[in-house]
């Protein structure tokens, strides 16, 4: 399979410069400007393609289905990226894609613009050498994935006869590592909520009233820290009801991977690792629930120091959900239980953001060994089989629409840093990418 480099590095940094920020409406034209250039892009690649609006931002649906008798695959992935914030952290411009020592510095250079594009322009490839296309496709990218695809979902019921297909295809995530191919079987799914903490009706003069009024920030820590025990479990009761254990088989499996907890760490500068008792990290990652603080705030930021009691405090929580979890339940779990921690003065409330099931795929499938056949061609080695920690919440109701199992063959890696500032994406893991979109594509025809 041979492509122009030059010319797929090019289109995809054209594609990094429009800035997609889905959760900001002050970037409502980046979404605009990049779903208008994916459409323009496989309609030259002979594509039906549109861009169906929604009640948030559109969706750019194409499909080509030119192969007859030959499965249907149905590609899935985002346009949207997440917020570049803290911009000053970024040592290039996040929507000027800059090449230092062989890796794509951008926002959405990995999640998910680069591994879209990567499809894109594997297609683009299967086309040149081939003529046509080895079997039929639809593409579904959305623009809301980095804020919980809340209008999708929607869409999917809408659209539901037109989106049939054999097989589902999503490279939304990383690898193993950057010499070992990897098919991912297994997602979190995720419950997020906020939490805020009241005390007086103002902030107060911590001299003349500290120690004799509630904290509201005092008691949210209080609360923080009372949502783990010592041994790296949620206490909130009911938590782990139904969650479905790993099996032997599973963690023999896991344990047998090439994975380098030293190195792992050092990667994000540290040297220990806490988490869940009787659990390796992988486990912890890839299989067991969790519950983090993502945000928090209250009191005095600014420079310098002011004695002050902060009248309210908040905190943003997310919830990592494993199967036999149902996120909904775990939500109002966390709803009902937090309350009741409130210290004495304080209101406490809790409410609902967003949540996304989580997700297993069976790995006995055709689809799979087709994959990996399709890797083998491109690492020259086997894939081995993991699961991720990160979610993509539209994925159970997206497999059950399209009546499809879904084939996650994800082209970048975690130290890519997603949602970080200077997210990249390395040039040779795009340039594979689409190698492994077009031998997949091409495996899957010969089914
Ligand atoms: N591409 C990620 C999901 C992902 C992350 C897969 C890490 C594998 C490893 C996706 O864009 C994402 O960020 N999902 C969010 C969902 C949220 C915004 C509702 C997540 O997991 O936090
Ligand atoms: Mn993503
Ligand atoms: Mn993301």
């Amino acid at each position: 399979m041979q492509f122009d480099q030059d010319l797929a590095l090019q289109e995809l940094f054209a594609f990094l410069r429009m800035p997609s920020v889905s959760a900001d409406s002050a970037y409502k034209a980046g979404m605009e400007q990049a779903a208008a250039f994916l459409q323009n892009k496989l309609q030259a690649l002979g594509f039906a393609a549109r861009i169906d609006p929604t009640d948030g931002h559109p969706v750019v649906y194409a499909e080509r289905l030119t192969a007859p008798g030959k499965p249907t695959v149905m590609i899935y992935g985002h346009y949207d990226v997440q917020p570049e914030a803290p911009l000053e952290e970024w040592k290039t411009p996040p929507f000027e894609p800059t090449v230092v020592d062989g890796r794509i510095y951008a926002r959405g250079s990995t999640d998910d613009k680069g591994q879209l594009y990567a499809h894109v322009k594997g297609i683009e490839t299967l086309l040149q050498q081939q003529g046509e296309l080895p079997v039929n496709i639809k593409i579904l990218f959305e623009g809301e994935e980095e804020i919980g695809s809340p209008n999708l979902a929607k869409y999917l019921e809408a659209n539901k006869d037109n989106l049939k297909a054999d097989v589902i295809l999503i490279s939304d995530g990383s690898r193993f590592s950057e010499d070992v191919p990897s098919i991912t079987y297994g997602l979190r799914g995720l419950s997020y909520i906020e939490v805020h903490v009241q005390g007086a009706n103002r902030d107060l003069h911590s001299g003349a009233y500290g120690g004799a009024v509630p904290n509201p920030i005092n008691a949210l820590c209080e609360i923080v820290a009372q949502l783990k025990d010592d041994k790296g479990r949620v206490t909130i009761p009911g938590f782990y009801d139904g969650v479905q254990e790993l099996t032997p088989e599973e963690r023999d499996m896991w344990a047998g991977l090439p994975f380098d907890q030293e190195k792992w760490g050092l990667s994000i500068g540290i040297d220990q690792f806490p988490g869940e008792e009787g659990y390796t990290v992988l486990e912890r990652i890839w299989a067991r629930p969790t519950l983090d603080v993502n945000g928090i705030w209250g009191g005095y930021q600014g420079e310098g120091s002011k004695t002050v009691i902060a009248a309210k405090a908040g905190a943003k929580i997310s919830m990592r959900l494993v199967p036999g979890q149902d996120p909904k339940r775990i939500t109002e779990l966390a709803l009902k239980h937090i309350p009741t921690l409130a210290p004495e003065g304080t209101q406490v409330e809790a409410v609902e953001h967003h949540g996304g099931d989580p997700f297993v795929v069976d790995l006995n499938s055709p689809y799979v060994k087709a994959a990996n056949r399709a890797l083998q061609k491109v690492y020259n080695r086997d894939a081995v089989f993991i699961r991720t920690g990160g979610s993509i919440p539209i994925a159970a109701t997206f497999t059950r629409i399209v009546g499809a199992p879904i084939l996650f063959v994800d082209m970048g890696l975690d130290i890519d840093a997603p949602h970080s500032p200077n997210e990249s994406f390395a040039v040779q893991d795009y340039l594979n990418g689409i190698l492994t979109s077009a031998y997949v594509l091409d495996e899957l025809g010969k089914l």
